[in-house]
């Protein structure tokens, strides 16, 4: 049997789809949803749910001894559009709840943590295509630099505390139940709803801006499996690389026009541009390959035809 799993910041983005495909394999019983603020009915009327600051040590260790809980997934974040408007309102939030859960797991009470990572940990030094595992990282944006930061102290506490952490460095993520919570690839959701509202979307990044991308349901499996991975096979405790596929805006715009011929793309690069600049444009994850079998299943094509076909 699954013993109680936590997840903090359940509500965003992919929160909302990863507390729905751990309910779906545990039973909703024994996972708890918690965040800031309510999440959408399906989140909410689908099993417990607990309002909770991941900030606040004592109301996390108050959730995780009354539900018996022995995994946490750390999925509150400020992510890095925002974070560049409130850097030290990001740097607290980003770090203070990763200790949270870190000393959690040091002191015993829980046994297993999830905590995600980005492509925000390269920097504009960083060789752009097939970036390594392990490589020069000199991130220069402010969520780049928590997470970076973060990788560091996950690899510490196993290292020094044997704590059960588990990362990935996720790409841009595209999905359709949730809207995405103030990243840079937000474009590539932003998208598929313009497409279908008015045939036109204004992109706000440029028309080569090449970045790494997955389709939430790829994301997912990659979660639940590295969680589920024997630990002697984990080679990787700041954060694995996780690729699947590398596109721009003009070629989502084309892929969207196999369905919707009439679609026009436009383009008013904002300050997001020189974030999307400083990341690499390919990933290579064959260490994901090689500890715990990761293997992507949906390209471009396959997303724009799931997007369409769920919000149309
Ligand atoms: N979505 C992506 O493309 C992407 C890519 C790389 C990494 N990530 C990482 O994955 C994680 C989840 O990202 P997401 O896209 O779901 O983000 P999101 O912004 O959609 O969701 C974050 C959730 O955290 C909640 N939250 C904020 N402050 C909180 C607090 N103090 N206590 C509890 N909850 C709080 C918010 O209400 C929100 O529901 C983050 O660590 C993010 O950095 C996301």
């Amino acid at each position: 049997m699954q013993k109680p799993i936590l997840i903090l910041g359940a509500c965003g983005q992919i929160g909302t789809e990863l507390t729905m495909a751990l309910r779906a394999k545990h039973g909703s019983e024994s996972v708890v949803a918690s965040d800031i603020r309510e999440g959408n009915d399906t989140l909410m009327e689908s099993g417990p749910f607990e309002l909770l600051d991941a900030t606040n040590y004592e109301a996390i260790e108050d959730v995780v001894m009354h539900y018996e809980i022995d995994e946490v997934y750390l999925m509150a974040a400020m992510l890095s559009a925002t974070a560049e408007k409130f850097p030290m309102r990001a740097w607290n939030l980003n770090m203070s709840s990763l200790f949270n859960v870190l000393n959690l797991a040091k002191e015993g009470k829980i046994s297993k943590i999830f905590w995600p990572s980005s492509i925000a940990v390269f920097g504009p030094n960083t060789p752009k295509e097939d970036t390594a595992q392990s490589t020069i990282m000199e991130p220069s944006t402010v969520y780049g630099i928590s997470k970076q930061s973060g990788e560091r102290w996950c690899e510490y506490y196993f290292k020094k505390f044997d704590v059960d952490v588990r990362s990935v460095r996720y790409p841009g993520l595209i999905s359709w139940k949730t809207m995405p919570g103030g990243g840079t690839t937000d474009y590539a959701v932003e998208i598929y709803h313009k497409a279908l509202e008015n045939q036109s979307y204004k992109c706000f990044l440029g028309p080569e801006t090449k970045l790494p991308m997955m389709y939430m349901d790829d994301a997912i499996r990659a979660t639940l499996n590295l969680m589920e991975a024997d630990a002697k096979n984990l080679s990787v405790r700041s954060s694995y690389n996780l690729g699947s596929m590398s596109f721009t805006p003009e070629d989502i715009a084309d892929s969207i026009k196999n369905h919707i011929p009439e679609f026009k793309i436009s383009y008013e690069p904002d300050f997001r541009q020189q974030i999307a600049d400083s990341w690499p444009s390919s990933i290579d994850d064959s260490q994901a390959l090689k500890d715990w079998n990761w293997k992507p299943e949906f390209n471009l094509d396959d997303t724009t035809a799931e997007m369409l076909k769920n919000l149309g």
